[in-house]
């Protein structure tokens, strides 16, 4: 089926200049990017993203380098978009992921894992929400 899924690069990929090639990746698997914008993440907006995690150890962590940098927020949409985004990524920790994806060759520690995906298409809804307002994104119509 049809999905959108939220892809963030992360502050450590946009430092390392490489979104154009995190990009390419998405769009040679078929992804069509819907949405994109660069920001700067506020402490607030961080906190909010990942408040799912927010008794995790890590948290503090976290959300400080989320907010160390710019990222680039995209609204992904494509066939089975949610598990072809998270098998681009790769797993969550780099050491852990396949040869060939994106942590593999971008990303050298979990906490700076170069990419966010989302985990379902239940959060994809509720993250693309909590970025995009309706409007803002652009589905093919050619
Ligand atoms: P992300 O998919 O953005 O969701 C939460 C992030 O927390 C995760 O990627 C990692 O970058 C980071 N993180 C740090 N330590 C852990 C951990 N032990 N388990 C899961 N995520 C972690």
């Amino acid at each position: 089926a049809v999905e959108r899924t939220l892809s963030i690069i992360k502050p450590d990929a946009v430092a390392k200049n490489v979104i154009g090639k995190i990009y390419k990746r998405f769009e040679k698997a078929g992804l069509n990017i819907v949405g994109s914008r660069m920001i700067h993440l506020s402490q607030e907006k961080a906190e909010g993203f990942y408040a799912e995690h927010k008794e995790r150890p890590f948290f503090p962590d976290l959300v400080a380098f989320m907010t160390s940098g710019p990222v680039v927020v995209s609204v992904l949409e494509g066939d089975n978009a949610v598990v072809l985004h998270r098998e681009l990524m790769g797993a969550t920790n780099p050491a852990e992921a396949a040869p060939g994806t994106i942590r593999a060759d971008f990303a050298q520690t979990i906490d700076e894992n170069a990419v966010h995906g989302s985990d379902s298409p239940t959060s994809a809804a509720r993250e693309i929400a909590y970025f995009f307002d309706k409007a803002e994104l652009c589905p093919r119509t050619r």
